[in-house]
């Protein structure tokens, strides 16, 4: 069937690209029926507005609350009849407000083999730590940050001489082929939705 999805983003939107082009190859059975940015003026609206997808921008700094801004989320996305969610490189924490709305049908890409080096200087972290392999990881979103269960990961070589240039565009060109294999998988139903499980280790 076809999936009915959101994507949220904050910035270049590489990822986006990845699914608007699969989606337009017909390689991915999906409809992306909107793209909202909590930033204004970034690359990935660009994307969206080129490939004829509604465009958002909706700035968390206008609301109060991240409650507030969430449901904002939340109305945008059922306006435009939105399934599933995908969070491709964008930079804020989800509330229950969000998660709730889309129970076990949010994931988000993240560019490091999880739990491993969490937050958003993944690359650079895994080469100041010395990983001779990193990745990158799908994962379904809960309130934690990149902390949901894990659905797919690709290894990806660090090499010698490598930097947060170099490393990181070789992460990204194996997010974008998982992300996309991914909602594939979520478009045919081979991976349904999950709710968010607890941590191991949370009380
Ligand atoms: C990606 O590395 C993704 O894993 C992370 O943010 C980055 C977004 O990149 N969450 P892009 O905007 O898709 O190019």
């Amino acid at each position: 069937m076809t999936l009915e999805l959101g994507v949220l983003v904050s910035g270049n939107g590489t990822n986006l690209q990845a699914i608007l082009d699969a989606v337009a190859r017909g390689t991915l059975d999906a409809r992306v029926r909107c793209v909202i940015s909590n930033k204004k003026d970034v690359r990935a609206l660009d994307r969206a507005r080129t490939a004829g997808v509604p465009a958002l921008v909706i700035p968390h700094g206008a609301f109060e609350t991240r409650e507030a801004f969430d449901r904002a989320l939340v109305t945008a996305l059922h306006e435009h009849g939105v399934e599933w969610v995908a969070l491709a490189g964008f930079m804020r924490v989800l509330t229950p407000e969000l998660i709730r709305a889309f129970p076990g049908r949010i994931v988000n890409i993240h560019p490091a083999l999880l739990p491993a080096f969490p937050g958003t200087h993944a690359v650079r972290q895994a080469l100041e730590y010395g990983v001779t392999v990193t990745g990158c990881t799908v994962h379904y979103v809960d309130e934690g940050v990149d902390s949901g269960p894990i659905i797919a990961q690709r290894a990806v070589p660090v090499l010698p001489g490598d930097d947060v240039e170099t490393l990181g565009n070789r992460v990204h060109a194996a997010e974008h082929e998982l992300f996309v294999g991914v909602l594939s998988d979520i478009a045919s139903g081979t991976i349904g939705a999950r709710p968010p499980m607890k941590r191991p280790g949370a009380t």
